[in-house]
């Protein structure tokens, strides 16, 4: 009672002109290098004072003043609400029970929750309505030693009737005192995923969003890194914030720089034209946002997240080391029998590769998966190409020593399939108008419990198949569009967009708790679930549909300003290659493809006898330096958009006793300038022998030479990379 009267008081006097704050409520959350701090004032907002390096002593912030006009706009308040005298965006903006279109939030408590892990802290800031029973539970985690800080918000209706909210951001991230933020994002499209762009923030509204609800992060992806107070993107000097949200549906990020010069950045499920019905003591969890800071530049910046996804963030994170794999797609597409699986089977062993992908094509018999036009939906094994079923291949697998993972794409129909024809109710469309096609295919309805055990059904059943499969490729091929859910009643049609993202985390949840173990990789078509709600449950990502070593320099550097090494997959192909056409020798595409998760893809009887002796070779040295890839800190050195058109990506390992750097030329300037790679991450005072792997024979001067790290670093090596497609990868072990 006491707590509800306070801010009322505090609100009278405000509206009396004579507010005189008490000391407000100072609340701290703090990692071993940044500091957020919260103040709960005597009018009863609760305002974000400051995210950036860690003040240890915070106590100044109770008297702390903005000066701002109090007549002139809401202060920097942690959620602002659409309604009192806050005119920015809202993070909340709700139409209540009884019509009122306004939410003034003031502060009810907060509390430090035990974590059992003193790592970790959690604290939760209770927040309610003036007016109406409508209440919000913000919930910071904060990961000391990764400084990295999580938010999410939790929304209940305590009213009479259904509230209808048309914003419900995850969190809300003020900051100020900067003279600029250069805002760094990821643009793309299929095939051309994860392309990093630059822009300086100005005032007024910037936006990063997807309305495609499935492969949402093709064209971008819902993670930016700000520069403070600088043009320049820089991997190691100045001060960054790099945020990331797990949501694999509708995001929005928007930036907002208003006339005080104070940066509002707002992240969350997309809004937009998802206005959600909450019914009457219902709760809406919102996503996580990920935040971490990095007084070091952009390259600490992604080590703290790559830290705190392998540690806490992504599901295989605590795994052992990810199996090599041959993948079937782009070696047989839809071609293949028996004997073509077990003869890949065997070029897979004899090249030292530990697993075999069955991909798209293996089932479907009314409508056979023989093109992408029929099948899909119809999960039974197709008994023309298969006789002996999936166990068949499966055990041929595991006789020759490999794993055995195999393609589903369950949230999937096409029209022509036994599925449609029995649930044409399950297909998202709207009523009396086309159900528009992607890939042949319609998207089915995961806002449909139905659907949601359909589609735990696909999973279970074809691990049901064999004992031996240890992998799922988990595809999606299309996004929504002319949506209409059949199961949700017209007035909720627009709770669709976060209900299918919801059908899917609980299909998820069900999986995961029922196969612990078994591999998935979130496919996407591609590039399309690079995110960290999808991390939650599958260990990799599928990163794009374009093989081609030139085109992943581009895609595997962006993907890795936000994710870690352990998660990117990345597969050596045919040359030409089967997207650009591009001619490509082995050795550059196989140096490429070892910064992540290594795999191949492509019919090895078509390989010439020297391109499978390197690829054993490389598959070798691949497995001596997979920790670091897997498990190092990342470090880039230059970059693949830099003009030099050299670069060069290293991992070091944590005690800093081993490293591997691999450098590359993706474009010719003559045979005039040699790149010099000064590494970074050494010890300086460590002598370091530097090893080339995947050569006949010494093609370097510093080749087989003791290095201190202090040469390493201040002088670099200087490889004579010229020829486009040259690489090399050097090993350093501490001597
Ligand atoms: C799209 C995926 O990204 C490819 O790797 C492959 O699995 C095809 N779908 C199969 O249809």
């Amino acid at each position: 009672m006491k707590k509800r009267l306070l801010p009322l008081l505090a609100a009278l006097l405000a509206a009396l002109g004579c507010a005189r704050a008490a000391a407000p409520a100072v609340i701290d959350i703090r990692t071993d290098g940044l500091s957020l701090v919260l103040c709960a004032n005597d009018d009863g907002t609760v305002v974000l004072r400051h995210f950036g390096g860690r003040i240890d002593d915070v106590a100044p912030f109770a008297a702390y003043r903005t000066h701002r006009r109090w007549d002139h706009g809401a202060d920097d308040e942690i959620y602002p609400a659409a309604g009192g005298r806050n005119f920015r965006l809202p993070a909340l903006r709700a139409t209540h029970a009884d019509g009122d279109p306004n939410t003034e939030l003031r502060y009810v408590a907060h509390e430090v929750l035990p974590t059992g892990d003193d790592n970790v802290t959690q604290t939760v800031v209770r927040l309610t309505d003036r007016r109406q029973p409508l209440d919000v539970e913000l919930l910071f985690t904060a990961y000391a030693r990764e400084d990295v800080i999580t938010v999410r918000s939790r929304i209940t209706n305590r009213e009479e009737g259904p509230v209808v909210l048309h914003a419900y951001y995850a969190s809300a991230l003020t900051l100020h005192g900067h003279d600029s933020y250069l805002l760094t994002q990821l643009r793309g499209g299929w095939a051309d995923e994860a392309q990093v762009e630059h822009l300086r923030l100005a005032h007024g509204t910037h936006s990063i969003s997807t309305r495609k609800l499935v492969k949402a992060t093709h064209s971008e992806n819902p993670a930016f890194m700000l520069s403070l107070d600088s043009d320049r993107f820089d991997e190691r000097h100045g001060e960054v914030i790099a945020g990331a949200l797990a949501w694999s549906g509708n995001y929005r990020i928007d930036f907002s720089i208003d006339e005080y010069d104070v940066l509002t950045v707002l992240a969350g499920a997309n809004p937009d034209g998802a206005a959600y019905t909450l019914d009457a003591r219902k709760t809406l969890a919102t996503p996580e946002m990920i935040y971490t800071y990095s007084a070091e530049g952009a390259g600490r910046a992604s080590r703290n997240l790559h830290d705190w996804a392998r540690r806490y963030g992504i599901r295989g994170g605590k795994r052992g080391h990810v199996p090599t794999l041959l993948n079937s797609w782009e070696g047989a597409y839809f071609s293949f029998d028996e004997k073509t699986l077990c003869g890949m089977i065997d070029d897979a062993a004899e090249m030292g590769l530990e697993m075999f992908v069955l991909d798209d094509g293996w089932f479907g018999n009314k409508y056979p998966r023989d093109h992408d036009r029929a099948g899909l939906g119809d999960w039974e094994v197709n008994a023309k190409k298969l006789p002996g079923g999936i166990d068949r291949i499966a055990s041929y697998a595991h006789e020759r020593g490999l794993k055995f993972g195999i393609w589903i794409e369950p949230e999937m129909v096409n029209p022509q399939s036994e599925l449609a024809e029995r649930h044409p109710d399950w297909v998202v469309r709207a009523d009396g108008r086309e159900a528009t096609q992607i890939r042949n295919q319609w998207l089915l309805d995961m806002a449909n419990p139905a659907v949601q055990d359909f589609v735990f059904g696909v999973f279970d059943r074809t691990l049901a198949l064999s004992k031996k499969i240890d992998y799922i490729k988990w595809d999606a091929n299309r996004h929504a569009e002319a949506f209409g859910s059949k199961y949700l009643p017209a007035d909720r049609q627009s709770n669709f967009w976060v209900d299918y993202a919801e059908g899917l985390r609980k299909v998820m949840e069900r999986i995961r708790a029922k196969y612990p173990d078994v591999l998935i990789q979130a496919c996407s078509s591609g590039g399309g679930r690079v995110e960290y709600g999808a991390l939650k449950y599958f260990d990799e990502v599928w990163t794009s549909d374009d093989t081609e070593a030139l085109s992943r320099a581009r895609i595997q550097y962006g993907t890795s300003l936000f994710y870690p090494a352990a998660v990117i997959g990345a597969h050596v192909s045919a040359s030409p290659n089967h997207q650009s056409g591009n001619v490509i020798p082995i050795k550059f595409r196989f140096d490429m493809a070892a910064t992540g998760r290594l795999g191949m893809e492509l019919q090895p009887r078509q390989m010439s006898d020297a391109e499978r002796d390197f690829a054993r070779r490389a598959i070798a040295s691949y497995k001596e330096f997979r920790d670091l890839v897997e498990e190092g800190d990342l470090y880039r050195i230059g970059s693949p958009y830099d003009p030099s058109g050299t670069f060069a990506t290293m991992y070091v390992s944590k005690d800093r006793r081993r490293a591997v750097v691999m450098a590359y030329c993706i474009r010719y300037r003559g045979h005039t300038p040699v790149p010099q790679f000064r590494l970074e991450g050494l010890d300086t005072a460590t002598h370091y022998k530097v090893r080339e792997l995947n050569v006949d024979h010494a093609r370097c001067w510093f080749d087989g030479e003791v290095l201190t790290g202090a040469f390493l670093h201040h002088e670099g090596l200087n490889p004579p990379l010229q020829r486009l497609y040259d690489s090399a990868v050097y090993l350093l072990e501490a001597q």
